[in-house]
């Protein structure tokens, strides 16, 4: 699609990447102007869901630009930021969203000419990509919605959040996690929340059963069965009625949402 311009968003911590794209403005880098930015504190500053939300309202590509790992103004700050852009990523691809049209680079505020260099590529990449697949598309607008929630659960945010002392110091006995490990623990606790957000953004909309959840999810319904239970725990959907001899489920609206 050769007239595609894509619509970037770009994060940029202010103490180095925002200082680089000022610095490229100064030497007059040239790059295309298909980014508008964001100056945040640090890069850490920018949650999942955020990331999330800007893609829900439209954009083609984001990016996050931060110090250099061991320069970050607030030491350990962009460890975690490699952490939650993971997150995200993983959470893009559940929604069904290429996980590439999230990018996180490194830019010192004296690399002005990189940071010029680094949205050039991101915005040939993206029109590679082409336009987001989320506009007129209902059952990916839910998806997307669905991840949002996960990315807000508060189990997600602990097992990314803990992930770097987990790795490195250990846990309360000393036992460091190895990283496969703890890729495979966050995967498998954002997979499940998100098939919970998905069976509530779905449930929001009309009551469905567990068959109708399984095959819209593409799950056993045995699966499906197990999120319910929790989800029902927790009190967030609840029995609407019976059809025929299958239950139906809706989910439990807090002040209307
Ligand atoms: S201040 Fe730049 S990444 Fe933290």
């Amino acid at each position: 699609m050769s007239d595609f311009e894509p619509k970037i968003l770009g994060f940029l911590c202010n103490w180095c990447s925002y200082a680089g794209a000022d610095l490229a403005g100064v030497s007059r880098y040239q790059y295309p102007p298909n980014i508008r930015i964001v100056r945040v504190m640090c890069s850490t500053r920018v949650s999942p869901h955020i990331i999330l939300e800007v893609f829900k309202a439209g954009a083609d590509g984001v990016m996050v630009g931060g110090c250099h790992i061991g320069d970050c103004h607030y030491i350990t700050g962009n460890y975690y930021t490699e952490r939650r852009v993971k997150l995200t990523k993983e959470l893009l691809a559940l929604a069904g969203i290429e996980p590439d049209r999230l990018r996180l680079e490194w830019v010192s505020a004296s690399e002005g000419e990189k940071f010029a260099n680094v949205v050039a590529d991101f915005v040939k990449q993206i029109k590679e990509i082409g336009p987001s697949p989320i506009k007129n598309n209902q059952e990916m607008m839910t998806r997307l919605s669905a991840a949002i929630q996960a990315a807000k659960i508060f189990r997600v945010k602990l097992v990314s959040g803990k992930e770097l002392k987990l790795t490195t110091e250990g846990n309360v006995y000393g036992e460091k996690i190895d990283q496969e490990r703890m890729d495979a623990i966050l995967k498998s606790v954002a997979q499940a929340e998100f098939k919970r957000s998905l069976i509530l953004e779905l449930t929001k909309q009309k009551a469905l059963s567990v068959k109708e959840l399984a095959d819209a999810i593409g799950e056993t319904p045995d699966t499906i069965l197990d999120h319910i239970v929790v989800l029902r725990s927790k009190n967030l959907i609840a029995l609407s009625g019976i059809e025929g001899s299958s239950p139906k489920y809706k989910a439990i609206l807090v002040g209307g949402v």
